[in-house]
């Protein structure tokens, strides 16, 4: 897939946050490319900084955050863009499922007239032209008697149905990068595989870019093409999946790895974690790492590219 063109260039991307002791950065210069038309997994235990790069996209972050770098899509930087500017590209060019399925959705409203207000605000149409479009996408999402079920009010709907209904509210623009924020978490497992099998053909027959943040490394083999993996607001490794899965480069990788219960090992034995003081500026991973030396407590290590993949770890 990296055979594609650039869809979305991300250069040295710093969010800080105000706090009492001024700011506080948590993600710390974030390098990334997306190309047109692959799923990229954007992986990391909570707290790590997946969400608020998905905000960054989406020109979503309160104006008191502080956002530093370049954010490329389609030539331009959508770092610092005007409000007005954000119009045209939030929904249309760019959108996103949330985390929060449920405060996504208006309770008070049917779920269709809800599909339809997308179709109305982005694709100008009047009440009854987006009305048929709706039934449309939400057939399209695999929800059976769409004609039906856009008379249904959120709360009469399956967890798996809601989130069809959000995904068909985020496609309805046909945007070419959809970002989805941990999209099966609130999910059970059947049902959580048949969300996933919708995105990857979302991604096949439509042609979009999916960034799919996830902490869950155990799903990220049936949909993605590439992933990175990020820990602290740092990228740790990124990899073509089937390479991560093989051979993890990053000591972090393989502890999410070793987690997994299908996952084969490949002859190397991960020594069992420490728990060591944290370090300031060290690796993230330092505390926890059986491979670490005295320099991943005191210096941070660059990013070092290897052929396609990339790792930041002083042991390459
Ligand atoms: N509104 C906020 N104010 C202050 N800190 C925040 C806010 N939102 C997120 N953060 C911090 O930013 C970091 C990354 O958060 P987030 O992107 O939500 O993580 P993830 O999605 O990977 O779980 C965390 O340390 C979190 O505490
Ligand atoms: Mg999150």
């Amino acid at each position: 897939m990296k055979s594609g063109e650039p869809l979305a260039e991300v250069q040295d991307l710093r969010i800080s946050f105000p706090s009492p002791q001024g700011y506080k950065e948590v993600v710390h210069g974030l390098d990334l490319t997306l190309y047109k038309g692959e799923v990229f997994a954007f992986v990391g235990e909570s707290g790590s900084g997946k969400t608020v790069t998905g905000y960054a996209f989406m020109g979503l972050l309160p104006s008191y955050v502080r956002v530093e770098g370049r954010l490329h899509f389609l030539g331009r930087n959508l770092i610092g863009l005007p409000p007005r500017q954000w119009h045209s590209i939030r929904g249309e060019e760019i959108s996103m499922i949330f985390q929060e399925p449920m405060i996504s959705l208006n309770p008070t409203m049917k779920v269709g007239q809800q599909v339809a207000e997308v179709f109305m605000l982005h694709q100008g149409m009047d009440k009854k032209e987006a009305l048929g479009q709706t039934v449309a996408i939400l057939g399209e999402m695999g929800i059976p008697q769409p004609e039906i079920r856009v008379q249904d009010y959120p709360h009469q709907m399956s967890g798996g149905m809601r989130q069809r209904i959000l995904i068909a509210m985020a496609m309805a623009a046909r945007p070419k990068l959809l970002i989805a924020d941990e999209p099966t978490t609130a999910l059970d497992v059947t049902v959580q595989a048949q969300i996933l099998a919708l995105l990857k053909r979302l991604q096949r027959e439509r042609g979009t870019t999916i960034f799919f943040i996830t902490h869950d490394l155990g799903i990220v083999a049936e949909v993605a093409h590439r992933v990175g993996v990020i820990k602290g607001g740092l990228l740790l490794e990124e990899s073509k999946v089937d390479d991560l899965y093989d051979e993890p480069l990053h000591p972090y990788t393989w502890a999410l790895l070793e987690v997994l219960p299908h996952w084969e090992r490949h002859g190397k034995d991960f020594p069992l974690p420490q728990v060591r003081e944290e370090g300031e500026g060290a690796c993230p991973f330092y505390p926890f790492c059986g491979d670490a030396k005295e320099a991943c407590h005191n210096r941070l290590p660059p990013i070092k590219v290897l052929g396609e993949r990339k790792v930041r770890c002083w042991l390459y």
